[in-house]
């Protein structure tokens, strides 16, 4: 049985807890789904004000929903739609405080006003997909958020 460990201390210090139960719980697999999917429910239980949390792989031509947490969503993003496609297009992380103001974001959850999307890239450059967070709350991704969440997606990488 999986047992939560709250997260203490400063934010970067909870990041690095979390990084920690991440490694911990995607050790010795390497299922990418298993672990994807393990992941988002990690991250969706232990932070607080997220409405989803949950990764999109590339097929070759658009991003295609993964495993998630949170209410069904859009199942294919192509690279030039939306935040997603932002991230995976430009391969930078897309912090976006107000989604509303962000052209052509895709709406899945009409609660979602800020969100977060890191782009996978493997060892060899190739484009994996994206880690996407939505939060309920506008501006909830700071700094700190989002070098915690880029390690975390990179921890699915390395399984
Ligand atoms: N809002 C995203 C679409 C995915 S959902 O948030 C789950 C976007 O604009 O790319």
């Amino acid at each position: 049985m999986f047992t939560a460990n709250p997260l203490t201390g400063s934010k970067p210090e909870q990041y690095r807890q979390l990084l920690q139960q991440a490694r911990a719980l995607l050790h010795g697999e390497s299922d990418r789904i298993a672990n994807a999917a393990n992941l988002s429910a990690l991250v969706y239980s232990a932070l607080p004000d997220l409405n989803w949390v949950g990764f999109y792989f590339f097929d070759g031509s658009e991003l295609v929903v993964g495993p998630f947490q949170g209410l069904p969503a859009c199942v294919r993003i192509p690279l030039d739609r939306g935040v997603c496609g932002a991230a995976a297009r430009t391969r930078q992380t897309q912090r976006v405080d107000d989604v509303h103001a962000f052209p052509g974001h895709i709406a899945c959850d009409g609660a979602s006003r800020s969100e977060l999307v890191v782009p996978l890239v493997d060892a060899d450059g190739k484009l994996v997909g994206v880690f996407d967070l939505d939060s309920p709350l506008p501006a909830r991704f700071d700094a700190d958020d989002q070098a915690g969440l880029e390690a975390l997606a990179a921890s699915l990488l390395d399984t």
